[in-house]
């Protein structure tokens, strides 16, 4: 976990070649065993990304009485308990590193009859919880942080009630929480949101037999969930998660030499920033094989290296990709001209503070960058040039600084050695394997 010796050295590579199948969607998983718990009936999915941060919401579910499967490899079976069968747990529910396992739960426990305290690692304990625990409040949850943060207490018995709700930050957890908290309402739950966020949830509650409807306005959403009487166990595939995906987009766009074919990737559309952002830049990205898997879109797709440039990145991709920021500065790096990222102060909050981490990483490699309080400033560098040097980051325990310095590779001068990978193992395990089999020179220490 976080704050632990394994580190990476990742010597300078400049081909990649090969197919990658980047693991389940991590958004998609978690939801998987919240509404299969709340369902009735047996839930099976099939893709399930078995990450540290999904097994937290596994483990949360299997204290709370959830008999849950896990008969091969990526697949779960939820023996689902109904929306007032959960059952008190006997110790705080510990969701290690996972802002969704936390902010979700704490919509859906926040109808049930019993209390809960929810706990979390270092990374997880600094973050703001008061951003989904004051609209449940106004919903009639009884929920106590501590200074704004975990460890969340959720008092149980409370008389939840349908609100409307304009969201104050674009967050698709904040959204989540309420809607699963209006599982619980005596009445319809709304939520306003003035930034397109994922709609994982959304989608699933409908698979799962829910009334949920979107109502769009240009760029204002209304979101409504009317109560259900039951949530219905279904059939679930999860699509590849295009935000593990986002490393080899931008790896195969900036190694010298060679290309990747990247199946099975989610490209629901509330997720394709990176797409978006990359192909401003220049990427040569080919979609492939358009089809619908679980309720979801997925696709193949094919990158070569090319010669990025840099841009503006346009507010309304921010929340689109807001997962991506940590590769796409590295993509940045790589391109030729100024790359302005504003709106992002969202990156401040994340598993780590993404802007600040990011720029003394960057720094420490000798690439100039001037982070700003909502993003980041990078000048690029000249086509062709290789414009990481060698040298030591660390990635303050966050899954996604690391794949990204990983990547970086590909464009460096020399070693970039990375401490504190530990928290891959939250989003992607078979990252170093897989990085190494499609050309990365990627040695791993404990
Ligand atoms: C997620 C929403 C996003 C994202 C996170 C997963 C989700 O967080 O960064 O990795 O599954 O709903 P915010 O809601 O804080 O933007």
């Amino acid at each position: 976990m976080s704050g632990g010796s394994a580190h990476w050295e990742v010597a300078p590579a400049d081909a990649v070649a090969g197919e990658v199948t980047v693991p389940g969607d991590k958004s998609v998983s978690h939801r998987t065993l919240m509404l299969g718990a709340l369902a009735e009936g047996t839930t099976e999915a099939e893709g399930f990304l078995e990450s540290e941060d999904c097994l937290a919401t596994l483990g949360a579910m299997r204290a709370m009485g959830v008999q849950v499967e896990r008969p091969g490899p990526g697949s779960v079976r939820v023996h689902g308990v109904g929306l007032r069968g959960l059952v008190a747990p006997k110790a705080p529910l510990d969701m290690g590193n996972a802002g969704t396992a936390m902010r979700l739960s704490m919509g859906l426990l926040c109808g049930q009859a019993f209390d809960t305290t929810l706990v979390g690692d270092a990374s997880l304990t600094r973050r703001p919880m008061e951003r989904a625990a004051a609209p449940l409040r106004r919903m009639g949850a009884r929920i106590t942080t501590t200074d704004g943060k975990p460890p969340v207490h959720v008092h149980g018995g409370a008389q939840i009630t349908g609100i409307e709700h304009d969201l104050a930050v674009p967050s698709a957890q904040v959204k989540s929480a309420l809607l699963l908290a209006g599982l619980y309402a005596d009445g319809p739950t709304r939520v306003i949101e003035h930034a397109v966020t994922r709609d994982h949830t959304e989608r699933m509650l409908q698979a799962f037999g829910a009334s949920v409807t979107t109502r769009v306005d240009g760029t204002v959403r209304e979101v409504t969930l009317v109560p259900p009487a039951r949530l219905q166990a279904c059939r679930l595939q999860v699509p590849g998660d295009i935000s593990s995906a986002a490393f080899f987009l931008v790896a195969g766009s900036i190694a010298p030499r060679g290309s990747l074919l990247i199946r099975n990737v989610g490209m629901n559309p509330t997720r394709t920033g990176v797409i978006d952002i990359l192909r401003l830049m220049g990427a040569d990205l080919q979609i492939h094989g358009e089809r619908q898997a679980g309720g979801e879109p997925v696709a193949d797709i094919e990158v070569r290296a090319a010669r990025l440039k840099g841009i503006r990145v346009p507010r309304a991709l921010v929340p689109l990709a807001i997962d991506e920021f940590p590769v796409l500065f590295i993509a940045a790096a790589c391109a030729a001209g100024e790359t302005v990222l504003e709106g992002a102060e969202e990156l401040r909050v994340k598993e780590s503070d993404r802007i600040a981490v990011m720029a003394d990483g960057l720094r420490a490699l000798a690439v100039p960058c001037e982070p700003r309080a909502d993003g980041m400033v990078l000048a690029g560098s000249a086509p062709g040039a290789r414009p990481f040097a060698g040298g030591s980051i660390d990635s303050h325990g966050d899954h996604r600084i690391a794949m990204a310095f990983a990547v970086a590779s590909l464009a460096a001068r020399g070693a970039i050695h990375i401490a504190d990978v530990a928290n891959v193992a939250t989003s992607f395990p078979s990252f170093a394997g897989l990085a190494r089999a499609i050309g990365l020179d990627l040695r791993e220490g404990a």
